[in-house]
């Protein structure tokens, strides 16, 4: 997709009014992102695994993982024809309000909402038994760098775009909230393989539970991590692009001394508002305890993770700093019950028959 400057410049010119009011909603909207949404989105995810439903919302979670991770790698931006793995685009009217105000009725609402309009566009990823055939013809064009013509960009105009940029956006900041569907995911083995190596084609299988177990892959929360949000430290780039000049420009918000100490922190990066503009919080991996990297002053402060309220809010539990980052415990009066939950201690005072200490007391 190659914008037309002077095009984009005369609506820049004529639109920027309503650019303002559009601003300022989505700004109003980003920010109702908040604590409080969060905690009804984990409510939400609690009764669904009461309700024996954690399969199917997998699945659904589990295309749209598949489906972004091809999307950042492949999509052209701009005229910087970069895909977005490492940042988001950034033009400040993109934050698509209606699946914005879809993903702020429910967590099922917002999962079915994008996919439905992805679908609309790119059928196949709702199919089953799939032979990707455009994905296996994307890496073909990958090959032969051919980026430009790449079927997927021609489908997407900037609307769209900003749809999918914004879904992208809600999803991770979903994922950096920690909300449980996100934590193990399926179909996570298939990924665009780097140029030059034997693709791996995703055959799709089916989206039986059968499936959805055997491809759960990785650490807690990785793949939707990787499938979801940008990765400005760069850890994820192959050591082809590393040892390229294209490398500088593209992981130039990794400022760390030693490249690889670089990491994203999921309770430092959970605010939508900040994630739109790639306002990340780096760590460099400090050597001292309890510090974290600041990259506005470039050098490592004490910190203490807890100051953030959206940490530890289950009920009776307390967040309690420690040398790698926070733990949730439970508040005094409280104890750890078979579910994993504080429960309120039931003390039950032995009866007391002897003399009152009130007199002896009052002489301490
Ligand atoms: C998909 O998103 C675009 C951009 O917001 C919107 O114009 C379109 O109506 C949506 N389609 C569906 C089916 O939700
Ligand atoms: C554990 O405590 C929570 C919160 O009080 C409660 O909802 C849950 O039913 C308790 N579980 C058991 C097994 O007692």
């Amino acid at each position: 997709m190659k914008p037309n400057f002077f095009v984009t410049v005369f609506l820049c010119i004529t639109l920027v009014s309503s650019f303002e009011d559009d601003d300022e909603a989505s700004l109003k909207l980003l920010q109702s992102y908040n604590i409080d949404y969060n905690s009804v989105i984990k409510d939400e995810y609690s009764r669904i695994m009461v309700e024996d439903r954690v399969d199917e919302v997998s699945v659904k979670i589990g295309i749209l993982a598949t489906y972004f991770r091809v999307l950042k790698k492949l999509v052209a931006w701009g005229m910087e024809e970069n895909g977005f793995e490492h940042l988001y685009p950034t033009p400040e009217y993109d934050f698509d309000m209606n699946i914005g105000e879809e993903c702020k009725k429910g967590f099922e609402i917002c999962l079915d909402s994008i996919i439905s309009n992805i679908s609309e566009i790119q059928p196949w990823i709702m199919q089953d038994n799939i032979e990707l055939e455009w994905v296996s013809r994307m890496i073909k064009e990958l090959k032969y760098r051919v980026f430009s013509e790449l079927s997927l960009t021609k489908m997407i105009d900037n609307q769209r775009l900003g749809m999918e940029v914004s879904a992208s956006q809600i999803l991770c900041y979903l994922t950096n909230s920690r909300i449980k569907a996100f934590e193990h995911i399926p179909y996570c083995a298939y990924r665009i393989q780097p140029v030059g190596s034997r693709a791996f084609i995703w055959t799709g299988k089916t989206f039986s539970r059968e499936t959805v177990l055997d491809e759960f892959l990785g650490n807690p929360y990785e793949c939707a991590t990787e499938s979801f949000c940008p990765d400005p430290c760069c850890s994820r780039i192959p050591s082809v692009v590393r040892a390229s000049p294209k490398y500088a420009p593209l992981c130039k918000m990794n400022q760390c001394e030693k490249k690889s100490t670089c990491l994203l922190k999921h309770f430092e990066n959970d605010d939508l508002s900040k994630l739109r503009l790639n306002q990340f919080n780096i760590n460099c991996g400090c050597d001292k305890p309890g510090t974290i990297y600041r990259p506005d002053i470039g050098r490592c402060v004490h910190h203490n993770p807890c100051t953030k309220q959206s940490l530890c809010r289950d009920f009776g539990q307390e967040c309690v700093n420690t040398a790698t980052g926070y733990k949730c415990v439970c508040q005094l009066g409280y104890f750890k019950n078979e579910s994993n939950s504080c429960a309120p201690l039931k003390l039950s005072p032995t009866p007391y028959h002897g003399f009152a200490l009130s007199e002896s007391m009052e002489d301490l």
